[in-house]
């Protein structure tokens, strides 16, 4: 029997765990569970790291992952970094950003961190209602003479519009930075992202689907750019004792490469479970009023990494954090990304600043668990919870309320 057999079909609303009911699942199913490709080819490069006693300091597996991003991308340079929000603050640093910078609200809040941690003022612009990607018209509103650059989210590995920021940004002489921890793998207009703007920034964390335990990556066409940033990841060493600017330490170890390189062998097949997810949940959500799953562009490669419901409560009658409250009691961890937006977390919260489209989407999103530990059965159990919640929207929420103390 397979670890996350649910049980039998909730029929009535009293069958859901909130109400008396037990779990749709015996586990916990995550939102972002690693997926891991051949243990054996990760176990073989972990005993090869341990012959050559190479554990760090750009190793041959660092080498190795960094040419095959190159490659899959078709972009000249990859520097292989620690983690993404280091790769963000070395690329923003290296590009010499200052002052402000304009990013979407609408995003994991190291996008924004990596900014205010260089005392650099992260200016928020609002979404697009259709791409939930930066709205070009108000970042060009936003632009002052303290403006030195623009760091753009390729959010859940859907594009923005790339070609009107990057007649921006030559327009109005600023530095382009894309944002693209989800779109690893993903392309615009045929080709892959990594190319566009002055650089772009990949995630390889553990619930990115192409993984590196902890992992990022700067890539670029630019050659002064990426060789400034190759030494900034490394204290600015030019050689063994030759310090040429300020730097810090990102660089990526050997077992992290390993992992990397280990899973991007097993990329296709992560896609295609993921695409295979994203169009099951679709379809056993199409007929659901008030609730919608976003679409990707099927012209364009994608890596399906993130299965994101919107939900109409004007029409469910039932809340997004209702129906988040219910999935989990039924041990299905769905997330709120990006909830409530960068704007209104704790160190960046203006009151006077309005995010409409921001705000508006922040109460509407749920992430719903996919990749490889998740079967079509679980999430035909997890559509089914859904389905009967929303159809009950009404009858369930005053329920909710009726029972919170
Ligand atoms: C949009 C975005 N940017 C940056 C990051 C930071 O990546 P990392 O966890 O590799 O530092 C993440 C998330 O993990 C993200 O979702």
């Amino acid at each position: 029997m397979h670890k996350h057999m649910p049980h039998a079909p909730k029929q009535v609303i009293s069958d859901l765990q909130i109400f008396g009911g037990r779990p749709a699942f015996a586990e916990k199913l995550h939102v972002g569970r690693p997926n891991i490709g051949n243990r054996q080819w990760f176990a073989d490069r972990v005993n090869e790291i341990f012959e050559r006693k190479w554990l760090t300091n750009n190793g041959p597996f660092v080498d190795e992952f960094e040419k095959r991003i190159a490659e899959l991308t078709g972009v000249k340079h990859c520097i292989a970094i620690c983690n993404a929000t280091i790769a963000l603050e070395i690329a923003i640093r290296a590009l010499g950003l200052k002052g402000e910078v304009i990013v979407p609200s609408f995003t994991f809040v190291a996008t924004a961190h990596a900014l205010q941690w260089q005392e650099i003022t992260p200016v928020f612009c609002d979404i697009d209602p259709q791409t939930h990607t930066i709205d070009p018209n108000q970042l060009e509103t936003l632009i002052t003479p303290r403006t030195t650059g623009i760091i753009a989210v390729n959010l859940f590995g859907r594009n923005c519009e790339i070609a009107r920021l990057e007649e921006i940004a030559t327009r109005r002489n600023l530095k382009l930075l894309f944002d693209s921890a989800h779109a690893f793998g993903c392309s615009y207009q045929g080709r892959m992202i990594g190319g566009f703007g002055d650089a772009e920034v990949f995630s390889f964390h553990a619930t990115k689907f192409v993984n590196a335990f902890e992992g990022g990556a700067i890539v670029t066409n630019n050659d002064d750019l990426a060789h400034t940033a190759r030494l900034m990841q490394n204290f600015g060493f030019t050689t063994y004792d030759q310090i040429a600017c300020v730097g810090t330490n990102g660089k990526m170890s050997e077992v992290s490469a390993a992992m990397g390189l280990t899973n991007m062998e097993s990329m296709d097949d992560f896609i295609a479970i993921n695409r295979q997810h994203h169009k099951q949940y679709a379809k056993e959500l199409a007929d659901l009023s008030g609730v919608t799953v976003l679409s990707n562009d099927e012209e364009e490669k994608c890596n399906y990494q993130y299965v994101v419901m919107e939900i109409d409560a004007s029409n469910t009658l039932v809340t997004r954090d209702e129906l988040m409250q219910i999935l989990h009691h039924e041990n299905v961890l769905a997330r709120r990304y990006f909830y409530p937006g960068c704007h209104r977390m704790k160190p960046y919260n203006s009151s006077a600043l309005s995010l409409p489209e921001t705000e508006k989407l922040s109460e509407r999103v749920l992430s719903l668990p996919t990749g490889t530990s998740i079967t079509p059965a679980d999430i035909t159990a997890i559509c089914r919870i859904i389905r009967l919640v929303v159809s009950n929207g009404r009858e369930v929420s005053e329920k909710l309320r009726a029972e919170r103390p």
